[in-house]
């Protein structure tokens, strides 16, 4: 049962997002929250986008950005990335670009994506050269990309020996310290799959940190309008029913055998991110509506959850 997963016209929908994503996190480079030189590469056009989604955006990059850099502090590079439902997101090369290029770099999505986000890499040497080792050597097998360091491999995440096949083929390793990112990504799977994977991913690496952000406290009005919004472009967030507050995930992530977690709405990241980071936010583009900015933030969440010792301190407020 697990592993029988249909296609279906939605998973079109779900991909959209990515291009969603993309596109307002290239918006938000180009305002000059952050710096990612490579995003222009996988979003050529965008519409300039609202202040409240542009902070919203440069909030959560700021948030995943803070625990990888913990993560990183405590196993050094020697350690790999598992981006689940990568989307055309670009830490890879931006990390290529620090002294902290990890030792091996993994990101999975649908073929439709893993596909075209290919293409983009093969199109734009600044792409390609950094994930060439020195002989130039990549290697194309059905699709996925295999190098030294770095892959991009098609897999539905709703399939379990899909993920464990796929995860070998890219050369994970149960002992390495694994840091697996989903942002974005369970709220498109049913809870039962997503409980099913973060349960097999527990199970797969005992020395593990975990980055979710996801939506949360989807019961209200704001979250209805929210659902009927994605609804109508095609995409039922099947796992809606999940994201209920944000200790609730933190305790689905416990209840599928993670040894800790601990979630936090967006609101209260925002406040402990560096003064500094939110004074050069509000000078980039001052905000007429706060309120709307607070609504928007109380529907995200990010949870941190661990297994193993050596991530035991994970914390917003480390
Ligand atoms: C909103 S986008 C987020 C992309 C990226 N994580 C980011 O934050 O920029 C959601 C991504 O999850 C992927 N996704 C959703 N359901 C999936 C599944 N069952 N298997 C693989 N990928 C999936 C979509 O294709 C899409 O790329």
């Amino acid at each position: 049962m697990d592993n029988i997963v249909s296609w279906t016209v939605e998973d079109e929908a779900i991909i959209a997002t990515n291009t969603d994503a993309t596109e307002c996190k290239r918006c938000a480079v180009e305002l000059g929250y952050w710096k990612d030189d490579y995003i222009k590469y996988f979003a050529k056009h965008v519409d300039r986008k609202a202040p409240e989604i542009n902070r919203g955006y440069y909030a959560r990059v700021k948030a995943m950005e803070m625990f990888i850099h913990q993560f990183l502090e405590r196993c050094d590079t020697k350690c790999q990335i598992i981006n689940l439902g990568c989307g055309f997101d670009t830490l890879y090369w931006r990390l290529k670009d620090t002294t902290q290029a990890v030792a091996n770099f993994i990101e999975l999505d649908f073929p439709a994506v893993v596909r075209k986000k290919y293409q983009i890499i093969k199109r734009n040497k600044q792409l390609l050269e950094k994930i060439c080792n020195e002989d130039g050597e990549v290697v194309i097998r059905s699709g996925d990309v295999h190098a030294a360091g770095y892959h991009l491999a098609a897999c539905d995440l709703r399939c379990e020996r899909e993920v464990a096949r796929q995860l070998a083929a890219c050369e994970a390793r149960a002992d390495a310290p694994t840091l697996l990112l989903a942002e974005c990504v369970l709220v498109y799977l049913r809870p039962g799959a997503g409980d099913a994977l973060l349960r097999q991913l527990a199970a797969a690496f005992p020395r593990a940190a975990l980055l979710l952000y996801e939506q949360c406290n989807l019961a209200d009005r704001f979250g209805e309008v929210m659902l009927r919004n994605l609804h109508a472009r095609g995409v039922s967030l099947e796992g809606a029913a999940a994201a209920g507050p944000p200790h609730a995930q933190a305790r689905r992530a416990l209840a599928a055998g993670w040894a800790r977690a601990r979630s936090w709405d967006m609101r209260e990241v925002w406040r402990a991110l560096p003064d500094a980071d939110r004074a050069r936010a509000d000078r980039l583009e001052p905000l007429d509506e706060r309120e709307l900015l607070q609504q928007l933030h109380a529907h995200y969440a990010l949870t941190v959850a661990s297994r193993g010792e050596i991530f035991a301190d994970l914390d917003l407020h480390a």
